[in-house]
């Protein structure tokens, strides 16, 4: 079986957030099954897809309205990533620096889009199921089983899974010309509320819909930001599978991201070596627990609470906490203003990198999810892996994966997104904390816990089968 997965991100090539790591590792797990796995991204102008060479396999044109758009597909040289990589090159569209945030954003999403089909049309061994995530390429269910031109892929099964259902890309009917020649009578799969919404398309024509944990799948039936009547409606063809991680990219054994590497034997020495230079780094006292936030910037993310988080908990908590993030403007310059009033306890960088993100993990005691929103939340689970206590609130996949200390758990978690609810778990922490030999010894299990992609690559395998029976 040969699956072809389509995506905007793909680490190491394009990440923004959790979307990059599940494409760039589950293809990886599911190719070791047996499963051959490939993934087409957009060719973006930057360095961790210019520094590999890639072979031109495939020229082609589509159109957007009246505007011809030219496009080629290069394909990756190195197989040292477990999984073959095609890149969509479209000088004017996609081969920009950044991932999403443009004006035309719509038009980049449909060329790529457009371009893969026209691709595979052209193709002579086409996949076997075509895998697409997120409302970035929720259009392909559709456009291959009504589209004329896409006629010859319409039998090949295709699957959507929703990373962030908050997401939707939805825009108006100025721009329906952009979706080549379909029997109208079919207009209506393209529409929610008066709009064009590739995410509910995606969920109406798709053969399948996964979401990214269990809990998140129910959580969707009630709330999804105006999709959970046709969430409620497609039930019978949705499932929630838990992401997993790549145990060979986050493992503290081997990260060559971190300051000291440790495995369960040395986790007390090598955690001590990275916190040691995150406090030296940020002028904090190694003696005190140092809580860290990793992650983008946004309501979701409970981002807009973490300055008053900061504020409550360090007026009356001997702790130090660090801020790694970029997104909302007004919550990043709140986060930069507080390290005047903080200067030796909290301290922020905002902005993206990936190697300070490793050191956190390895060097932090705990790490703070308040999301309001949180379809599975990648960060817990390294966390975990790295053996820094994750405080979150029950939420989508946080509830699925993380169990309270209360509960004979390893975690602190909370109910609601609230300064009061995320200081308390603070305050927890700081207890827990204190009490050195237990402490300890759940950072040793919680290395243990396998969050690896083994399990959930092998429910997605059985979801292609049984796709493949109904062919
Ligand atoms: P989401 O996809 O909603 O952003 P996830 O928890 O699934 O959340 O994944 C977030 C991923 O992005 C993790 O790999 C995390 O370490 C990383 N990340 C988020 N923000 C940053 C940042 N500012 N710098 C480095 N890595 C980041
Ligand atoms: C989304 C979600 C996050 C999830 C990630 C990967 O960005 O916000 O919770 O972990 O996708 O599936």
């Amino acid at each position: 079986m040969r699956v072809l997965h389509t995506s905007l991100e793909c680490y190491p090539f394009a990440k923004v957030g959790g979307l990059g790591d599940v494409v760039g590792s589950l293809p990886k797990y599911m190719t070791d099954l047996g499963c051959t796995t490939d993934v087409v991204i957009p060719y973006f102008d930057n360095k961790k897809i210019d520094q590999h060479e890639s072979e031109l396999i495939y020229n082609g044109s589509v159109s957007l309205g009246k505007y011809i758009f030219d496009f080629e597909i290069r394909k990756l040289f190195s197989s040292s990533f477990g999984f073959e990589v095609y890149l969509v090159y479209q000088k004017d569209l996609l081969f920009r620096p950044n991932v999403y945030g443009y004006e035309d954003d719509t038009e980049r999403f449909i060329v790529f889009q457009l371009a893969v089909l026209d691709w595979l049309v052209n193709l002579e061994t086409k996949p076997d199921i075509i895998h697409c995530h997120d409302h970035h390429t929720g259009l392909i269910p559709f456009l291959v089983s009504h589209v004329d031109a896409f006629q010859s892929l319409q039998d090949i099964p295709t699957v959507l899974t929703i990373h962030n259902a908050q997401y939707q890309g939805q825009f108006s009917y100025d721009k329906l010309d952009y979706i080549p020649q379909f029997d109208l009578h079919n207009i209506g799969l393209l529409d929610w509320d008066n709009c064009i919404n590739p995410l509910a398309t995606g969920i109406k024509c798709a053969w399948r819909v996964t979401t990214v944990s269990p809990n998140y799948m129910q959580e969707l039936q009630h709330q999804a930001n105006g999709l959970e009547g046709l969430l409620s409606h497609e039930k019978a063809k949705c499932i929630g599978i838990l992401n997993g991680i790549d145990h060979d990219t986050w493992n503290p054994e081997t990260d060559p991201l971190i300051i000291k590497n440790y495995n369960t034997n040395t986790i007390v020495s090598g955690r001590k070596a990275n916190k040691k230079w995150l406090c030296k780094h940020y002028n904090f006292d190694i003696e005190k627990p140092l809580f860290a936030f990793i992650g983008r910037l946004v309501y979701e993310k409970g981002a807009d609470l973490l300055p008053d988080i900061v504020a409550e908990a360090l007026q009356h908590l001997d702790v130090s906490i660090l801020i790694l993030g970029s997104g909302n403007t007004e919550v990043e310059l709140r986060l930069q203003n507080l390290k005047e009033s903080f200067p030796n306890s909290y301290n922020t960088y905002i902005g993206y990198d990936e190697k300070l993100s490793h050191i956190i993990y390895a060097g932090a005691d705990f790490l703070l999810m308040p999301s309001r929103v949180e379809p599975c939340g990648l960060n817990q689970m390294y966390a975990l892996r790295y053996g820094s206590i994750p405080i979150v609130r029950r939420t989508g996949g946080l509830k699925d994966t993380v169990i309270d200390i209360g509960e004979d758990g390893f975690g602190i978690c909370h109910n609601r997104a609230n300064i009061q609810d995320v200081y308390n778990s603070i305050k927890r922490g700081v207890e827990f904390y204190n009490v050195q030999k237990k402490y300890r010894k759940t950072q040793k299990e919680i290395v243990k816990i396998d969050h690896s992609w083994n399990n959930s690559a092998k429910q997605y395998i059985e979801l292609y089968k049984s796709l493949k029976q109904l062919q």
